[in-house]
């Protein structure tokens, strides 16, 4: 490793401790490993030159995220130029070439010079995001902030991931979202190094990919004639036709932006359940039970699934082959989940498959087909991930597992040596309430609390040590039911996915306190990013508990730091001199909680309400 920083300057300008105000203004998220803050700053002005090791299209690209920024924010650039190794003593930001392994990166920051040593661009991407995470939080203003002292706060970074898979799903599949959102959305997960956007391309209720030698799938099956309102179980529909597609020319552009961000982009494409899109479009491909296949307009799972029939995989492999061309990936997610068995049990097709292929039942007919386009697959160079139920009648010799079902199917997958994924829900699933649903709007299920979220563990402790390695990331879910628009996404995704990234990187043990801390000086950069995110953080979070039939047990909480609950019984709003919550208590049924959380005196946030 090459090391161009002196160890006497760095003892010099770096104290062990500094006060804790100070050390709040320093807030990076997902936290680095190692992080010792230093006395004074350096400050980044117009006439800062930016050195670079390799003056390539790639790390002058890496430059230019930070020009972008300091351009809209701080109205200067700043010029680009390659390092001389011979002369490094001078002031500039600099960018390193230290040999270090894929995404570390070490961050250096003197009154002098700043330097951002890595060993590929995935690291001194990282170690410019920790930067801009280092800079007065209006670095993310869109807009020129004046008055303000563009200085990173001297310190020495070291950092590396926990996990390689670092991952964000968006399901645009129940909602159709457009390229600009996706762009947006990879923007946030690689502010958040998080790398790989695993996205669910193909359901019952749309399919979403062009693939050329299937026209139908997208000029029809892209198609709904109209929507649910409400729940599943409501029975009320729009009458709006939902459609959008992805042409692959999009996808390629997709690809690359996300490339540029070190975001791997895992396209999904179901089987064999999820199906009914692409069978509306080619019935053939069913078991052919019914005399009509239609996209579906409601959530849920659905009987009607690919038949194990030859053309179904001729299908298959050619829609595959068009994935290949679109998405480098080695990795490609073949769904897997929830195909209801009912269609197989009558198909006389499916019946004959199991007869000759010598099978116990369905369970065992889906494992041989998700093996049978492993095969395909491995044989084209790219490897299978799959939900959970891909584990049902054993699993395909070389597929990881995305363990969305609780903890036991990442739990049997790692005994058996494969690779797994941690998304469980409701731990992991950001289509869940982030509050109480009696003020929200209509989410799946839960609640799952941010601080939930924060404190899963992954690496699920009931693995021996040498099966934990098995384990290879985490990734947040976004199914879109009831996301309708981006703003819904983004409200139901953030800050919870700010938890789930410092899982998926951060080496260091898990600080709730600490966390918060962190989180509030960071959402002011996702408000500079007009980012619509949740702000149940700065309220209280009452929960009642059953008891007798005329009382409940009242708890109550609150995610943002230094701050204390008011509430009163009587419909009034809190002030300060309203009760302070301080332990459980008792209510009956006349009365209504009314909660605020107070700083310093001042509310902050919004009163909540809750009745019996
Ligand atoms: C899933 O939520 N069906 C993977
Ligand atoms: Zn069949």
């Amino acid at each position: 490793m090459k090391r161009f920083f002196s160890i006497a300057l760095l003892l010099t300008a770096l104290v062990s401790c500094s006060a804790p105000a100070e050390r709040e203004a320093v807030s990076v998220i997902p936290q680095p490993e190692h992080f010792q803050l230093g006395d004074g700053a350096f400050r980044i002005t117009s006439d800062v030159p930016v050195y670079l090791d390799e003056m390539t299209p790639e790390f002058e690209r890496i430059a230019e995220f930070l020009n972008e920024r300091l351009s809209a924010a701080a109205g200067f650039t700043l010029k680009t130029a390659e390092a001389d190794l011979r002369n490094t003593n001078v002031r500039g930001i600099w960018f390193l070439n230290a040999g270090l392994p894929t995404e570390r990166y070490e961050l250096q920051v003197t009154p002098e010079k700043i330097v951002i040593e890595y060993g590929d661009g995935a690291g001194a991407f990282y170690g410019l995001q920790t930067l801009l995470q280092l800079l007065p939080t209006e670095i993310f203003a869109d807009h020129r902030v004046h008055g303000v002292r563009w200085e990173v706060p001297c310190c020495d970074i070291e950092d590396a991931p926990r996990f390689a898979y670092r991952g964000m799903h968006l399901d645009c599949c129940l909602h159709f979202f457009e390229m600009d959102f996706l762009k947006r959305y990879i923007d946030l997960m690689a502010l958040h190094k998080v790398n790989r956007f695993h996205w669910h391309l193909t359901e019952d209720q749309g399919w979403r990919l062009e693939i050329k030698k299937y026209p139908l799938l997208t000029e029809k099956g892209q198609w709904r004639k109209e929507t649910v309102i409400g729940s599943l179980k409501s029975g009320v529909y729009d009458g709006i036709p939902h459609g959008g597609y992805y042409s692959q020319e999009e996808v390629r552009e997709l690809v690359q932006y996300a490339a540029e961000r070190y975001v791997t982009i895992i396209p999904e494409i179901e089987m064999p359940g999820h199906a009914l899109a692409a069978i509306s479009c080619y019935p053939e491909l069913s078991c052919g039970l019914e005399d009509h296949y239609e996209t579906a307009t409601k959530w849920g799972v659905f009987k009607q699934v690919f038949c194990t029939k030859d053309e179904t995989f001729k299908f298959l492999e050619d829609v595959m082959d068009e994935v290949f061309e679109l998405f480098p990936s080695t990795l490609v997610h073949i769904g897997g989940d929830e195909c209801p068995k009912a269609s197989w049990k009558q198909c006389p097709h499916c019946q004959a498959m199991i007869r000759k292929l010598g099978l116990k039942d369905e369970f065992e007919l889906q494992s041989w087909f998700i093996t049978r386009m492993e095969k395909y697959i491995n044989s084209k160079g790219h490897e299978i991930i799959g939900w959970d139920e891909i584990l049902q009648g054993g699993l395909a010799p070389n597929a990881k597992v995305m363990s969305w079902l609780g903890e036991e199917g990442g739990i049997k997958a790692a005994q058996q040596h494969h690779e797994v994924v941690m998304a469980p829900y409701p731990k992991y699933y950001l289509d869940y309430w982030q509050a109480d649903p009696d003020s929200e709007p209509l989410a799946m299920d839960g609640p799952t609390l941010l601080r939930t979220m924060y404190e899963y563990n992954p690496v699920p402790e009931i693995l021996k040590p040498e099966e934990r390695r098995y384990i290879i990331g985490v990734e947040g879910c976004v199914w879109t039911e009831y996301m309708p628009t981006p703003a819904r996404v983004e409200y139901m995704a953030w800050p919870r996915m700010c938890a789930i990234a410092e899982s998926g990187w951060s080496n260091v043990a898990k600080d709730w306190e600490g966390f918060t801390r962190r989180l509030e000086h960071h959402l002011k950069r996702l408000d500079g990013l007009h980012v619509g995110y949740c702000k149940a953080f700065f309220n209280p979070f009452i929960e009642f508990h059953d008891d007798t039939k005329y009382d409940k047990v009242v708890t109550m909480s609150i995610d943002a730091p230094d701050a204390e609950i008011r509430y009163t019984l009587d419909g009034s709003e809190p002030t300060m001199a309203s009760p302070r919550y301080e332990l459980p208590f008792v209510i009956n049924r006349q009365q209504t909680v009314t909660a605020r959380a107070f700083r310093d005196g001042r509310p902050i946030g919004e009163p909540r309400y809750k009745s019996f």
